[in-house]
């Protein structure tokens, strides 16, 4: 039997840090109400015409150079992103040229922020089914180029930045289990509202922008994100105490303290990386990943438990141990 094991990890942040102190100079908010609601003091900010590619193209070169690989050995590459360079091609095509990689398959995945949970749980069945042997995969986001810049409510939450893993093959798992989520039903309370072909008038004007209805939001960011870490532990036959990492989205310092809680985890066992590099969507998993495993906190046989909650609304997890 094969499974599917991260081999390495790479993530990349703009070099510009825009901290709570300078958004305070453009709206009206402060340090204090952005830190206590949120837990985010600051982000990195891509510089103008640093796309998503790019920042994508530093974490996967990172991430081929930790699992001691070249472009050449990947046979699939998919992207989790919802702030493409492009409609199309997609930013997966995109990265695949710039990493000299020609022939395996690439696409993009977009489920927001659990963008990157949909595509490492595609490429795990890719690899387990035998259609591919080294994957790579990314979250990657310019979330500053869909934020209104304006609204003290949206702006002051995100981010930019990448993160990849390299998937391979073990004959034990890696990853244990993967489960996927959507309610559609749920769309318009955290949407960019224009595209191609609803409301493209949006799109010509320049203001596709984040609009979230925060506190509904986050009520079913906490209650969903409950019982996908009950369903991860049930298909294992796993105990709470096993997990000895958890990776969230990260979103809000509150909804990531509020799944600890759930799990009976101390927040010495959970990564947080918010505080520094705010919502970075579909990014943000991989990033707080590969800080954690360069930092030397997730070790090799770690059981760790990934889990996100996104627009859409999409939810999910991956449980895999490193
Ligand atoms: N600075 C200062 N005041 C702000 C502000 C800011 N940046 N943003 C909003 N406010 C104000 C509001 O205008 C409101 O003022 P009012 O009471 O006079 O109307 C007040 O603060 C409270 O706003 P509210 O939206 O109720 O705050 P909240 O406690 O719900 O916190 C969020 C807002 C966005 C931090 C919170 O709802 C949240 O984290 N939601 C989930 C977000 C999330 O995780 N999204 C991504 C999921 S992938």
């Amino acid at each position: 039997m094969t499974f599917a094991r991260i081999l390495g990890t790479g993530g990349y942040l703009p070099d510009r840090v825009v901290t709570n102190e300078d958004l305070a100079r453009m709206v009206e908010t402060s340090d204090e109400w952005i830190v206590s609601r949120t837990g985010i003091r600051e982000r990195r900010i891509a510089a103008a015409g640093q796309t998503t590619c790019d920042l994508a193209e530093q974490a996967a070169r990172a991430a081929l150079a930790a699992a001691g690989c070249t472009a050449q050995d990947i046979d699939l590459i998919i992207v989790a992103t919802t702030t493409p360079d492009r409609i199309f091609p997609s930013t997966a095509c995109l990265l695949q040229d710039r990493l000299g990689n020609h022939g395996a398959p690439a696409f993009d995945v977009q489920a927001v922020c659990t963008g990157f949970i949909y595509a490492l749980a595609t490429a795990e069945k890719f690899i387990r089914s035998g259609s591919a042997r080294k994957a790579l995969v990314v979250g990657a986001e310019t979330m500053s180029r869909i934020v209104d810049w304006t609204d003290r409510a949206t702006c002051v939450l995100f981010g930019d930045g990448a993160g990849a893993v390299i998937v391979g093959t073990d004959s034990e798992p890696g990853i244990m289990s993967s489960h996927l989520h959507a309610d559609g039903a749920y769309k318009d309370l955290l949407t960019v509202a224009g595209g191609v072909s609803e409301h493209p008038e949006i799109l010509r004007e320049g203001t596709a922008h984040v609009l979230m209805r925060g506190n509904e939001v986050f009520r079913m960011a906490v209650t969903t994100l409950d019982n996908i870490v009950e369903e991860s532990l049930q298909a294992n036959g796993l105990r709470r105490e096993e997990v000895r990492w958890l990776v969230p989205h990260q979103a809000n310092t509150r909804i990531i303290a509020a799944t600890a809680k759930r799990l009976g985890m101390s927040m010495d066992q959970v990564v947080v990386t918010v505080d520094r590099h705010g919502n970075t969507s579909g990014a943000s998993i991989p990033l707080a990943f590969d800080v954690a495993v360069r930092d030397g906190r997730i070790q090799r046989g770690d059981i760790v438990l990934m889990e996100g909650f996104g627009g859409g609304f999409t939810w999910g997890s991956i449980l895999l141990r490193y």
